[in-house]
């Protein structure tokens, strides 16, 4: 990895150099990335901080859950020593809360669960001072602390650092301190802020001194290797992508994570920072910075996005659901959406699920499905194609690789769409095995594969993982292989993509405990060590 590491200044080289002094310390707004964080711009004066009121909703009824507040993942952090400080003007307080957050790590970030890793939260809440830790044992915080009083206005907090305790001021008058709880034993300090809805501040001064360095994001190219999955999949005769579903924070803060990333695959598929509660949190309000950062890892990679998803029934935030206008919803988020992706983007989940093999029309009656009929697939396609028009749409589904009236519908579904001109593209067959009866023998998958190719539509493998089940890891090696071979043979198969490539981070992990239990679905085990499944798929390449 090669970071762009500025060394600590001093206070005297910044007063010899004729920089204007910061509070004895090293500036961290001036010269760093700041317009690529989520809520916040840029400002003459400082970065402004608007309310995002971002959620992890329940999946079922959208019940909020837990705050899913930004991080700077693509500005500076620290990288710390030992005792250190970080001071920060809170500027335009105005009586509703204001929070600045240092992570010792970062939050891993499911639909359903936000898994908080240690970090310290300091909010300026009713003029207090309010300070909470998470040791990143629990989703809740393990302290709490309120001190002072009649903080308003602008307000320089200062967090320090030493002795295992956290020692507040605030205006330069000692408040008080808390227990460190550990939270920067990782070495590193990131940065996040968040504000209540009606409120909204100014980060107007930050600075660091005592042992720090300041690290810029890092160079997110990765070195590349000619005996990498995609090597040989580009080196067939009819070229295939080998793709991944990458969770942006690991893709930061985690440097094992990042070059396998950026050395096995030429497609990415956000694994979630696209979804609707995560892009546009409230109504009008968008919070693109997460998934532009995975985007601008596959731009410095020569990867293509495979982007996911537009319409679904899941990971909607709270006001999506409760809108009375579904379909001007609807269709704003994907004029929205699509259209700032427009360009960078090779590909749209457009659809994602629509499938109910047991209701009256075959159809899933999401609140979609209920607001529009089965006319909202169609409505769908076309505003994705007017948003886009080069990027290549897909209707995304499980359960289809084998035979059943799940497949017979979708074949029927796909089929009108054609028939009436609607500018769909190809079918995305999820390949989730999560039981033993889930997998499907290769050959099924080919006849659907075919007979999608006789309606002109492509195909893709988009989201395969298959848990072990008491397997042993040869039995997952030909799962993967079997369906790879089908997609490499057959000509309107565009990609093979795996839905995340380490246990470490899976999505069959057991979420919402601490630590969570991961899952064995996929390639790498959670050490990043590749298993027999990698092995597999590079033989069937070669
Ligand atoms: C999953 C993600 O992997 C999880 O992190 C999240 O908590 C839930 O969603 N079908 C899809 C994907 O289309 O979006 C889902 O992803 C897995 C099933």
């Amino acid at each position: 990895m090669r970071l762009a590491v500025l060394a600590a200044v001093s206070t005297v080289a910044l007063i010899a150099s004729g920089v204007p002094a910061v509070a004895a310390g090293i500036d961290l707004l001036r010269g760093h990335d700041w317009t690529h964080f989520a809520g916040a711009a840029r400002t003459a004066d400082g970065v402004q901080i608007t309310p995002l009121d971002r959620w992890i909703t329940s999946q079922k009824e959208g019940r909020r859950l837990q705050p899913n507040p930004p991080v700077n993942l693509a500005g500076p952090h620290l990288a710390v020593a030992g005792d250190f400080q970080v001071d920060a003007t809170m500027a335009g307080i105005n009586g509703k809360s204001a929070y600045l957050q240092l992570y010792g790590q970062l939050p891993v970030i499911y639909d359903e669960w936000r898994q908080e890793r240690p970090s310290v939260r300091v909010g300026i809440v009713g003029g207090r001072l309010e300070t909470a830790v998470w040791d990143g044992e629990s989703n809740t915080a393990e302290e709490t602390r309120t001190f002072g009083a009649g903080l308003s206005g602008d307000v320089t907090v200062s967090i320090k650092r030493a002795g295992g305790r956290i020692t507040l001021s605030a205006n330069g008058k000692r408040l008080g301190s808390v227990d460190e709880h550990d939270v920067f034993a990782s070495g590193t300090v990131w940065f996040g802020a968040d504000a209540q809805v009606g409120g909204g501040w100014r980060l107007a001064a930050l600075s660091a001194s005592g042992s720090v360095d300041v690290v810029d994001s890092p160079d997110r190219t990765q070195p590349t290797s000619k005996k990498s999955l995609r090597a040989k999949a580009s080196g067939l005769d009819r070229p295939i992508h080998v793709g991944t579903a990458i969770a942006s924070t690991p893709l930061v803060d985690d440097a094992a994570y990042r070059a396998i990333a950026g050395r096995e695959f030429d497609m990415i598929t956000p694994e979630n920072d696209m979804k609707p509660q995560f892009v546009q949190p409230r109504r009008g309000v968008f919070a693109f910075a997460e998934a532009d950062t995975l985007v601008d890892f596959a731009r410095a990679n020569d990867q293509a996005v495979h982007a996911h998803t537009l319409v679904w029934f899941e990971a909607l935030p709270t006001w999506m659901r409760s809108a009375p206008d579904k379909e001007t919803v609807m269709l704003d988020h994907i004029k929205a959406v699509a259209g700032h992706f427009a360009g960078r983007v090779a590909e749209w989940d457009v659809v994602n699920e629509p499938m109910d093999e047991d209701s009256s029309d075959g159809l899933r009656h999401n609140l979609w499905w209920q607001a529009m009929g089965k006319g909202y697939i169609a409505k769908a396609f076309t505003a994705a194609r007017q948003a886009d028009p080069n990027a290549v749409l897909y209707l995304n589904e499980y359960g289809v690789e084998e035979a059943g009236e799940r497949w017979d519908r979708l074949y029927q579904l796909v089929k009108d769409l054609k028939a009436a001109g609607v500018p769909i593209d190809g079918v995305g067959f999820q390949n989730h095995e999560y039981a033993k009866g889930d997998r499907t023998p290769p050959e099924t998958f080919r006849q659907h594969v075919q007979a999608l190719a006789a309606l002109g539509l492509k195909v893709r493998v988009s989201e395969m993982d298959v848990s072990a089940n008491g397997d042993s890891a040869a039995v997952q090696a030909k799962e993967f292989a079997g369906k790879l071979a089908v997609c490499r043979d057959e000509p309107n198969c565009t990609s093979f993509g795996m839905w995340g490539f380490t246990d470490r981070y899976g999505s069959t992990a057991d979420i919402n405990n601490y630590p969570p239990s991961p899952g064995d679905a996929l390639p790498w085990d959670r050490n990043l060590r590749p298993k027999k499944a990698y092995t597999a798929m590079l033989n069937e390449l070669n």
